[in-house]
């Protein structure tokens, strides 16, 4: 199965912010065990490279990929440390370029038709919709997708329990994005197993949704 079919199997991933390298491993642990297998660590944080280092050599059935990433340089530091994907809040040219001639996936964010034209262009077909609920939610991405139907977006940003079955159910979405099922204070207090809980929820959501 190839990446994209991978990210639309998932259905989820989830949007993670980590202060400390310690707690890499304990995360993508609790994900995994509420059966999410996709995470992307953010680069807004200065361990943002070594936690992606960290769980991709100790934590083999976590596929995990850089977010936040705005730059070629970001990208080249995250695969360098195991990063499998690499996803963006914006379009770069240099950034998605790069990508591609290293084979690696790469996610960036769009929300106009125009910034999709250029991700069409360069042979993309999953798109991050960034940030999805200002940007028009669901009823954006119905309106684009009837243009762009090769399309397959990860809309990301205000996606939470209150909305996920409105945009899992929408054949043109490939898998949410968001921080709600690791919040910062559940990673601060190590609250692991309502980590684990919140996964389990979103995922059983979307596979009832999907069925
Ligand atoms: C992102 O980078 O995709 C967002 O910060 C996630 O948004 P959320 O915190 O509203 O889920």
């Amino acid at each position: 199965m190839n990446f994209t079919d991978r990210v639309c199997e998932a259905g989820i991933v989830p949007v993670v912010v980590l202060n400390r390298v310690e707690d890499a491993v304990p995360l993508a642990g609790a994900l995994l065990k509420g059966g999410i297998t996709f995470m992307e660590i953010t680069f807004r944080t200065e361990c943002a490279a070594d936690c992606i280092e960290v769980i991709s050599r100790e934590v083999p059935d976590m596929t995990v990929g850089a977010g936040t990433v705005i730059n070629v340089e970001q990208a080249k530091t995250a695969v360098a440390g195991g990063a499998k994907f690499i996803v963006s809040p914006g379009f770069d040219e240099e950034t998605v370029r790069w990508a591609l001639d290293n084979d690696i996936p790469v996610i960036p964010g769009t929300v106009t038709p125009t910034e999709i034209m250029k991700a069409v262009g360069m042979g993309l077909r999953v798109l991050k919709f960034f940030p999805a609920d200002v940007y028009g939610g669901i009823k954006a991405i119905k309106a684009l997708s009837a243009p762009f139907g090769q399309v397959r977006f990860l809309p990301t940003g205000g996606v939470s329990p209150d909305n996920l079955k409105d945009f899992i159910s929408n054949k043109a979405v490939a898998a949410v994005g968001g921080s709600w099922v690791c919040k910062k204070d559940d990673i601060a207090n190590h609250d692991w197993d309502k980590i684990t809980a919140l996964s389990a929820e979103a995922v059983k959501t979307i596979k009832e949704m999907r069925a």
